[in-house]
């Protein structure tokens, strides 16, 4: 049986204190806790569905392990809705009908979110090629990047 160790971090805000295995995964963690709307696709860092935000950067949660986390700052996506108000990447996504299985929908709306907290004044060149980052089987990209542009320029209102 392998040992845990107590890790103690920010999780959607609040404070968080959990017992971890050294090579649990931060994706595997998250399912433990009952945070389920991180999908899990390839497993090895390559689609991006597991995108997550660590410290306010893009990570993939399935590379990441759970130690990893002490002292640090963790956001998934069930953090982008406030008091029951979407996000505007996530009306977007809904406006531009981005969503069909939806499966990589977290890890692109969270890299998205990332990207307009950084630079609200974002270029649409360069968050069309910030999509590439991930990968999607359904939509064939145009509707997500249509999405994420529309809520960039609304974001852009909002500076
Ligand atoms: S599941 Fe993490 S990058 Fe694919
Ligand atoms: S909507 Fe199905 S993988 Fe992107």
């Amino acid at each position: 049986m392998s040992e845990t160790e107590r890790v103690s971090f920010q999780l959607n805000g609040s404070s968080c204190t959990v017992s971890v295995e050294p090579r649990q995964t931060v994706a595997d963690l998250l399912r433990a806790q009952r945070l389920s709307a991180t999908p899990v696709g390839c497993d090895q860092g390559i689609c991006g569905s597991c995108t997550v935000l660590l410290d306010d950067e893009p990570v993939r949660a399935c590379l990441l392990f759970a130690p990893q986390l002490q002292g640090r700052s963790l956001r998934t996506v069930e953090s982008l809705a406030k008091g029951g108000t979407l996000h505007l990447l996530q009306q977007a996504f809904d406006e531009e009908d981005a969503v069909q299985c939806g499966f990589c929908t977290p890890g692109f709306l969270m890299l998205a979110a990332a990207a307009l907290e950084h630079d609200p004044l974002i270029e649409d060149d360069a968050l069309d090629a910030l999509m590439t980052s991930n990968l999607c089987r359904c939509t064939g990209y145009g509707a997500i990047r249509r999405a994420v542009k529309k809520a960039a320029k609304r974001h852009r209102r909002t500076v």
